[in-house]
This record gives structure tokens, sequence and C-alpha cells, in this order.
């Protein structure tokens, strides 16, 4: 299962990092903007500095609603680092972009998916990561991991190759049970990747060993 952070905060993608578990970076105009990343030059700015600390795949929305529009972004965008995919929203005009972009060779992640017909969309137009929002879905009592599961049987029927991002994760158990279900790939906050490390058990065991170590010393 690949680990990517949900963020544009620089010091969390570094952290990330460092703990040495991570495979990329999704990021969407609303993280952007929560770390008051504003403007054209300083959001692909922000995407090479995010390049620059990571070695996976990084996720760079387009922010354009229409066919013409997301190809010009996208292609900037893809231009940029050979780590970016680009991001394009479930929408008539990003299956058809996405289909542009996988018959170019640049890499997709179609986003705001939140039905198995939509997946199966994103799989045929050949998206590299399709991104079902589970917490989303959980925000409006509809089970998100159901969807995640739906979409796996849906895939593996057809050997589709387009992986499962399990994304708008909240917590460490939807990661945990994201693994359960097969997603190939989950995106959360850097607690829901920190909440995989920590049981009491652990503590209080080495604390023993430890402790018991230092009377022989
Ligand atoms: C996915 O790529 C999105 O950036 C993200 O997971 C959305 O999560 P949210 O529902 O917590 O905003």
């Amino acid at each position: 299962m690949k680990f990517f952070i949900d963020t544009a905060n620089l010091d969390q993608i570094k952290e990330a990092q460092q703990l040495g578990v991570l495979d990329g970076v999704t990021t969407n105009p609303s993280l952007m903007a929560k770390e008051g990343i504003t403007g054209k030059e300083n959001i692909l700015q922000h995407y090479k500095d995010i390049c620059s600390i990571v070695d996976g795949d990084v996720s760079a929305e387009v922010i354009s609603t229409d066919y013409e529009g997301m190809i010009k972004e996208g292609e900037a965008l893809a231009a940029l680092n050979p780590q970016i995919v680009v991001k394009v929203p479930m929408i008539a005009d990003g299956v058809k972009a996405c289909k542009y972009f996988s018959d170019k060779g640049i890499r997709t992640n179609v986003t705001l998916v939140f039905s198995v017909g939509q997946a199966l969309l994103a799989a045929k137009a050949g998206a590299t990561y399709v991104s079902p929002f589970l917490g989303r879905l959980d925000d409006i009592s509809t089970d998100g991991l159901h969807l995640i599961s739906e979409i796996r049987l849906v895939y593996d029927n057809y050997a589709y190759e387009t992986q499962i991002l399990a994304a708008s994760i909240r917590h460490t158990m939807h990661v945990v049970d994201c693994a359960k279900i097969g997603a190939d790939v989950m995106t959360g906050p850097l607690s829901s990747i920190e909440g995989l490390l920590r049981h009491p058990l652990t503590d209080s065991g080495l604390a023993k060993f430890l402790e018991d170590y230092a009377k022989g010393n």
C-alpha cells in the first residue's frame, strides 16, 4: 500500500518523508489556500518545492473546468517535474482530459469521485489514480469504505490498472480499513500515519526492557 500525505504544508511533508514511509503527496486548491499559497506563480513554485522534498508522486490539481483549459493547465503542470500527476475533476470534460493525458503518457488522478460508476469511467479513460473521498461520504452518513470495496471489486473484475487512491482519510482506522479492503494508496493527514505507530503495550514493554537493562549496568 502506498502512503501519500494530503497537505501542502512543507513541514509536515518533510516530517512524513523523514519517517521513511512516504510515497507521495496530494494537494488541492483548498489545501494550498490553507497554507496561504495563492496566485498562479506561487502555486507552481510550491509544487516544485514539494517535489524537491519527496521522491514520489505529487498530485497537482487543474482549476479549469473546460477541456481546453484543463489540457493547457495540465501540460504546464506536468512540465514542472516528472513527479507531477495531473489531478482532474470527475466531470465530463475531466474524463475527456484524462483520456487525452493518458494517451500522451501524462499521469492523472481523477478527483472528487463518490460512486462506482464514476470510478468505472475514470478507469475507462486510463486514469493512473482514482480518488474516492471516503471521509466526505462518512460525513453525510454514507459508508465511504463500502464504496472503496465496490470499486476494488469492479476494477478486479476487469483487471483495470487504475490505482484506487483512498482520499479524504480522516483518521488512522480509515488507513487500516482501506488496507484490509485493498486500496492501492491512501492519502491522509500526518496524524493518520503517525497514529499507526502507537500502542500502549509497545510503550510499557519498551520501558520495562530499558528498566531491566539498567539493573545489570
Ligand atoms: C484528495 O486528494 C483530497 O485532497 C482530499 O483527500 C480531500 O480530503 P478532505 O475531505 O479532508 O478535504
